[in-house]
């Protein structure tokens, strides 16, 4: 039986590892606050792309509650469910050997108490394998921070424009302009006090990421947020040129997948039409 013969039809889970790679952990991400160095962090929902950005050095993976709008199809991130994120947890966890992996806390899975939220993460760490949650919200959120971290879940604190409030905040704005600065600062002090090891702020001016960077001891990751924080975070599909239509102003697309997605399936559609696919080669 030939190579080709014996592969499997559809796929066989992640490829094996070349050599046993070295877990990135939270105290890596404090280090590079404290040396001075940056990372980077995608979002990712599935084994392919897990596996890819883990092989590039992306050093945290996030299951955002974004697959909402990137995966799933839905207008906003809200109707999400803690089963669905964990699905997708489930598979990213399977692909990355290095990455840290960390799951967002989709709406209604925490806000109604600290045991509730604890509940919620111990499925996300347990069912979906994932190494740490973010969870949205400010100071308000503290003791429920605390209780996580006390019961072993590393937290990561998301500030700023948090997008499972967006019908509270009125739609997708900056937060934290004029005065509303240093309750920003304030939120993170309280979240990093409380045990959050990171606080990843989203659509914030520039100088307010920087002050808040400046006043936590632990590591910063923007979205939005200017070029201060010690960490910055992408949807993959935006930075990748996946999606299409109107970009956010902090999105930058290092290439054009869609485009390559598009010519491929066009190719191949004229191929079955025209009868040149499947050829000899491709035949048993
Ligand atoms: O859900 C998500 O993808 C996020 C990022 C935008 C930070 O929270």
């Amino acid at each position: 039986m030939s190579d080709a013969e014996s592969a499997p039809p559809y796929g066989s889970g992640p490829a094996a590892p070349a050599e046993p790679a070295k877990r990135i952990r939270t105290h890596h991400l404090q280090q590079a606050k404290d040396r001075g160095t940056r990372f980077a962090m995608l979002t990712a929902y599935d084994q392919y792309a897990a596996q890819i950005f883990d092989e590039a050095g992306i050093e945290v993976l996030l299951i955002g509650d974004s697959a909402a709008n990137n995966v799933l199809g839905y207008e906003t991130s809200l109707p999400i469910t803690l089963d669905e994120l964990i699905i997708f947890s489930r598979a990213v966890s399977s692909a990355a050997r290095r990455a840290l992996v960390v799951a967002d806390l989709p709406f209604g899975s925490y806000e109604a108490s600290p045991a509730q939220a604890i509940a919620s993460s111990v499925r996300l760490m347990k069912e979906g394998r994932v190494h740490a949650v973010k969870m949205e919200g400010g100071a308000y959120y503290a003791e429920t921070v605390r209780a996580m971290t006390a019961a072993g879940i590393p937290v990561m604190a998301h500030i700023g424009f948090t997008p499972q409030s967006e019908h509270v905040l009125g739609g997708y704005r900056v937060q934290g302009r004029g005065d509303a600065g240093q309750a920003l600062v304030d939120d993170a002090v309280a979240l990093a006090e409380a045990g959050a090891f990171a606080v990843l702020m989203e659509m914030v001016p520039a100088g307010v990421a920087a002050a808040v960077e400046a006043a936590v001891s632990v590591p910063t990751i923007g979205i939005g947020a200017g070029n201060a924080t010690t960490g910055q975070v992408l949807v993959w599909q935006d930075m990748a040129g996946l999606r299409t239509g109107r970009m956010a102003k902090f999105v930058k697309q290092y290439a054009d997948l869609h485009t390559v997605l598009s010519t491929a399936a066009k190719a191949y559609g004229e191929d079955v039409r025209n009868g040149s696919f499947p050829g000899p080669e491709h035949s048993f």
